[in-house]
C-alpha cells in the first residue's frame, strides 16, 4: 500500500495574498507581461477595483498559472512547516523521528537509519531500523502514537487493561498495525508475551526489530500455524482478511488484549480495522481493545467514524483521555482510548 506521508501534514490556512509580504509573488504587472508573453498562453486578467470606483488600466493585475517549475517563486508564500517538511523527507540519513526523543540516528547502510529512543521510566535504550523512504512504506516509519502508548504503558497509566498478574504475563497480547514494533518492544522488554502483526511487507522490519532489542522472536510466514513459544511472534495479519489470522492461531477464541496506535488515515481503515476487532478480541468479559490516535485535523471524520464503529460493536467507553505528544512534524495531541465488553 502506498502511502504519501504528507497526507499527514496539516498546512495552517491559506494566507490571502495580501497578508503576504510578497504581494507580487505569482502576480505580473503591464510591464512584466511582454516578457511573459514570449512563454506563455496561460496569462489571465482581473480588475481589482478601489474603494467602489471604476478600475484603470494601472489597476489590472494579469496573473500567470503557476508551473511546476516556479514553485521556487512562490516559496516564500508557502508556510514554513511545508518547506522544512519536503527538507525531512528528502534527506533519509538524518533523525526525523519525535524531533527531541529520537537521540541519535545511526545510518546502518545506504538505506537505512537506526533511531534509538529513550522512554523515561525504561531502564534501557530501544533501537529502530526504519528504511530510507525512497523505499517507504508506512509500516516502516515509526509514528508518534506508539510512543506515546509506550509511554502510557511504562508509566503505568494502563491499569484498566494491562493485566498484572504473572498469568497475564503469559497470556499473549496483540498488536495490530505494529508498524516499527515500537509497544511490541515495551511490553516485551517489560516481559510480556506478545503477537506483533502488521501487513506482509512489514513483518520482516518488524521482527528485525523486535531482534535488534534482544527480545526472543519467531516469526511464521502466512501459511504457517502460530504457535506462540517465543516472548514475541511476528506475523502478517491483514485487517480486510483477519480470519485467516485467527484460522493460523491457537487462540481462535480471540485475545483479551488489543492494542492499535494510528491505525486509521482513510476513510476505508475505520471499517478495516472494526472487522479485525469484530474478529480477534476475545469474547471475554475483560476483554480490551486499546487506541492511541493523532488528533489530526485532516482526520477528524475518519477518528470518528472508528469511534462510532467500536460502539456498533457493542464494546462500551470505558476510559478517554486526550494526551500531548509530538511527532516528525510537531507537536500533536492523541486520543487514548480504552474500549471494553462490559464497563470495569
Ligand atoms: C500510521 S502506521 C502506524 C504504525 C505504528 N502503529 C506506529 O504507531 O508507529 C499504520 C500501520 O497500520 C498498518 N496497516 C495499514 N493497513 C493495514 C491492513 N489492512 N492490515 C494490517 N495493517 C495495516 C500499516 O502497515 C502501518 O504499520
Amino acid at each position: 500500500m502506498d502511502f504519501d506521508p504528507l497526507e499527514f501534514f496539516e498546512p495552517g490556512p491559506e494566507l490571502p495574498v495580501e497578508d503576504t509580504d510578497n504581494e507580487n509573488v505569482g502576480n505580473l504587472h503591464n510591464d512584466d507581461i511582454a516578457k511573459v508573453e514570449a512563454n506563455s498562453n496561460e496569462v489571465s486578467a482581473e480588475k481589482i477595483p478601489e474603494n467602489g470606483e471604476d478600475t484603470t488600466l494601472e489597476d489590472t493585475i494579469y496573473t500567470i498559472r503557476l508551473q511546476v517549475i516556479d514553485l521556487p517563486l512562490v516559496n516564500a508564500s508557502l508556510p514554513v512547516e511545508i518547506l522544512s517538511t519536503l527538507l525531512k523527507l528528502f534527506q533519509p540519513d538524518q533523525t526525523k523521528n519525535f524531533g527531541q526523543t529520537s537521540q541519535s540516528t545511526v545510518p546502518s547502510s545506504a538505506n537505512m537509519t537506526t533511531s534509538e529512543l529513550d522512554i523515561e521510566g525504561l531502564s534501557k535504550d530501544i533501537l529502530l531500523y526504519e528504511p530510507a523512504l525512497t523505499e517507504d512504506k508506512i509500516g516502516n516509519i515509526t509514528w508518534g502514537a506508539s510512543l506515546e502508548l509506550a509511554k502510557q504503558i511504562v508509566n503505568g497509566n494502563n491499569s484498566i487493561w494491562l493485566p498484572k498478574d504473572t498469568t497475564a504475563l503469559t497470556t499473549p497480547i496483540l498488536e495490530l498495525g505494529a508498524g516499527t514494533g515500537l509497544v511490541t518492544i515495551v511490553l516485551g522488554l517489560l516481559g510480556y508475551r506478545v503477537v506483533s502483526t502488521d501487513l506482509p511487507e512489514i513483518v520482516d522490519n518488524l521482527s528485525k526489530n523486535i531482534e535488534l532489542n534482544q527480545l526472543e522472536c519467531v516469526k511464521s510466514d502466512p501459511s504457517e500455524r502460530i504457535v506462540i513459544d517465543s516472548l514475541v511472534h511476528v506475523t502478517s495479519l491483514d485487517w480486510r482478511a483477519p480470519n485467516e489470522f485467527l484460522n493460523r492461531t491457537s487462540y481462535s477464541n480471540g485475545y483479551k488484549t488489543v492494542l492499535l496506535s494510528d491505525p486509521v488515515y482513510s476513510t476505508s481503515h475505520p471499517y478495516w480495522v472494526k472487522d479485525a476487532v469484530s474478529a480477534v478480541l476475545s469474547r471475554s468479559e475483560n476483554a480490551h481493545v486499546v487506541f492511541m490516535v493523532g488528533r489530526r485535523d485532516r482526520f477528524e471524520d475518519v477518528r470518528e467514524c472508528l469511534w462510532q464503529l467500536m460502539s456498533d460493536l457493542g464494546l462500551k467507553l470505558i476510559s478517554s483521555q486526550i494526551v500531548d505528544g509530538f511527532d516528525d512534524y510537531g507537536t500533536l495531541q492523541y486520543d487514548y482510548k480504552v474500549y471494553g465488553r462490559k464497563d470495569d
